[in-house]
């Protein structure tokens, strides 16, 4: 991919006092600087950009948060889709509920190693989070992003609960950024990107926000593209355009393989419409 990301539309710049996560990482023999403290960079980058950590100990609290929130005339209408989901939680449980074998499948293609620092992109309300983090294990780090304060709120009061220290979650919108350059091992994002506005930024912004050699791990829609299941895309985008805020006609995958230098689609799901993939970059 073209370097072009200091000057594309809409990417944050960094602010003086953003520390770079490449310090994180000066080589992977290093010892010297532990997991935590590479996230608490990132989170530390996270609020420079203007999102906000909702995690006990931080200044803001989340009603803080969501009252700074500008979302007057927002275009964007998944936000406040995404807020009302958020409040029904056992509809929401009952129909996600129904892709669980491919969200395994998801697990499994992602092969998380222990230490290594995730970002739950678009994490809804945190369905993933015990899953990534037994996948790191104690001395690895989960970060869910969110744009809708009512699943940030649910993530965050999930994260509270059950205490796991080594998972926060961030209040912010991926358009604006996924985190500092360089900084995840993998991101992963399920049922999300079809849901975006600007699934492309999202995307590029992704890719930065990754480490090199770093996987982005894919669960997510399209239209279909082959046989003749093709003639229910008109129904099928309308139903979950209305539902879930599906962009009809991006397609993400073919956005994938524009962005990043690799991709490897590990799984289709009903006709094409649903796939699974794995995005590199390069080292
Ligand atoms: C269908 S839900 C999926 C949530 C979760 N990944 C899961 O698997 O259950 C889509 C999520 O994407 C979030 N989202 C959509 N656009 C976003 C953006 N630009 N930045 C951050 N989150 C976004 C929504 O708020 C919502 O929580």
């Amino acid at each position: 991919m073209n370097d072009d990301s200091a000057t594309r539309p809409g990417k944050v710049s960094r602010s003086d006092d953003y520390e770079s996560s490449d310090e994180c990482r000066p080589d992977q023999e290093s010892d010297v600087i532990g997991t935590d403290d590479c996230a608490d960079v990132i989170l530390d980058s996270f609020d420079a950009t203007g999102a906000t950590v909702l995690s006990e100990g931080t200044d803001r609290t989340y009603t803080d948060a969501v009252d700074e929130l500008d979302v007057d005339g927002d275009p964007d209408r998944g936000r406040g889709l995404y807020d009302w989901w958020s409040g029904k939680e056992r509809l929401y449980d009952g129909v996600m509920g129904l892709a669980e074998p491919l969200r395994e499948d998801t697990f499994e293609a992602l092969s998380l190693e222990s230490d290594e620092i995730v970002l739950d992109l678009a994490c809804g309300p945190g369905t993933n989070f015990e899953r990534l983090r037994d996948g790191v294990g104690p001395d690895g780090a989960v970060i869910g992003l969110d744009y809708s304060p009512g699943m940030a709120r649910q993530a965050a009061e999930l994260v509270d609960e059950q205490g796991w220290s080594n998972v926060t979650v961030v209040l912010g919108d991926a358009t604006n950024t996924c985190g500092p350059d360089q900084a995840f091992d993998v991101i992963v994002t399920t049922f999300a990107l079809h849901t975006m506005a600007d699934a492309n930024t999202v995307i590029e912004n992704a890719y930065d926000a990754l480490a090199p050699d770093g996987r982005f791990v894919v669960l997510d829609s399209r239209p279909i593209t082959d046989g003749p299941a093709r003639i229910v895309n008109p129904i099928y985008e309308r139903l979950i355009a209305w539902t879930v805020n599906h962009q009809r006609g991006q397609d993400t995958r073919s956005l994938l393989e524009e962005t990043f230098d690799s991709i490897d689609v590990v799984e289709t799901y009903d006709a094409g419409a649903g796939y699974l993939a794995v995005a590199t970059k390069d080292a």
